[in-house]
């Protein structure tokens, strides 16, 4: 069934097959995810990826993640180790990303991943993308599905607003329920978070009974250094606002209702403020205010991975 939108479909076996069709045909669709929603291309195909980096206006040296539906899949582009291999078993299907060497035999196009030795993988566990990762012969390159440096999309109309009829396929499958990008994990040699996500740095060590690598890796991942995540207009942390158009990103209960105050989790719950930051960062921004502050958000868990977007996305 269509939606409004001509290029917003729900999921059925009819969307299922034309996507795949189309996919094949070296095009590109927005599939949701849990993280977040993403830009999908066939990772052997030239043309498929140049489409997204074009879209995207991504710059060429910044690599792509490369989706697979499990680790026999995987294990045809990339060279597993037992760190890998204990963090896959517990945590996947789900929302990390492992740094891992790339196979000499690699069908991998060289532009998904920069021209690097080393890939990026992830096994999304959104029911819509295992379904279309079990059909296919070809793993998925797949950015989040907004215009570079800007915020992620959580839902169909998100990717929408960032590409209009750009995009011939973008599949509803409902609000992201995490909300940011998965944790980037660099496993090449000693293990080290790249990206903080929603699986947090405590959960990785104990899994991996290591102290994390303090040493800087030669490559960071590319969204670490620059402006990311940003909505468009200024970022101020740690402060209240002035002016009645200004707005307020709030977290917990202590804060009264205003017109200009968004509460990211009147619970506390750093986990539900993670799942609601971008949306309530594109409302904002859609509502026409000028400036963002926000309070301050423990810096514990899920709340490293909020802090962490907050301070690229005020840079
Ligand atoms: O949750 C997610 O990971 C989402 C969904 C769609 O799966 N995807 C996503 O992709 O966030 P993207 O392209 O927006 O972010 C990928 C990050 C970038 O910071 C990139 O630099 C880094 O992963 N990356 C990719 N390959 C890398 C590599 N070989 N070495 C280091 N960093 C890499
Ligand atoms: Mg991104």
């Amino acid at each position: 069934m269509k939606n409004i939108y001509s290029n917003i479909y729900s999921f059925n076996k009819k969307i299922l097959k034309k996507t795949i069709k189309s996919m094949k045909q070296g095009n590109i669709a927005s599939l949701p995810t849990e993280t977040v929603y993403g830009l999908a291309g066939n990772a052997y195909s030239n043309k498929a990826v140049n489409k997204i980096f074009k879209l995207k206006k991504r710059p060429k040296k910044n690599p792509l993640i490369v989706h697979y539906y499990n680790y026999s899949d995987a294990k045809k582009d990339v060279m597993f180790n037992k760190n890998f291999v204990k963090l896959y078993e517990k945590f996947c299907p789900g929302p990390v990303t492992f740094i891992l060497k790339k196979k000499r035999n690699s069908k991998i196009v060289s532009c998904v991943t920069a021209n690097l030795k080393t890939i990026a993988i992830r096994f999304p566990s959104h029911k819509i993308m295992r379904s279309i990762l079990k059909k296919i012969k070809f793993p998925l390159a797949m950015p989040s599905a907004n215009l570079s440096t800007g915020l992620s999309p959580v839902s169909a109309l998100d990717v929408y607003q960032e590409f209009k009829e750009k995009l011939k396929i973008i599949i509803n499958g409902g609000k992201s329920k995490i909300g940011i990008e998965s944790t980037v994990v660099d496993l090449t040699e000693k293990p080290k978070i790249l990206r903080p996500g929603i699986i947090s740095p405590k959960q990785i060590k104990s899994i991996l009974k290591i102290n994390f690598s303090k040493k800087k890796s030669l490559i960071k991942s590319p969204g670490m250094q620059k402006k990311h995540y940003s909505p468009g207009i200024p970022i101020v942390i740690g402060k209240k606002p002035s002016k009645v158009d200004e707005a307020f990103i709030t977290f917990g209960k202590k804060y009264k209702k205003s017109s200009n105050f968004f509460n990211l989790s009147k619970k506390a719950d750093l986990k539900e403020a993670a799942a609601n930051l971008y949306q309530v960062m594109r409302k904002i921004k859609n509502k026409g205010y000028k400036k963002i502050f926000v309070s301050n958000i423990p810096n514990i868990g899920p709340g490293i991975a909020i802090n962490d977007r907050l301070k690229r996305a005020s840079k």
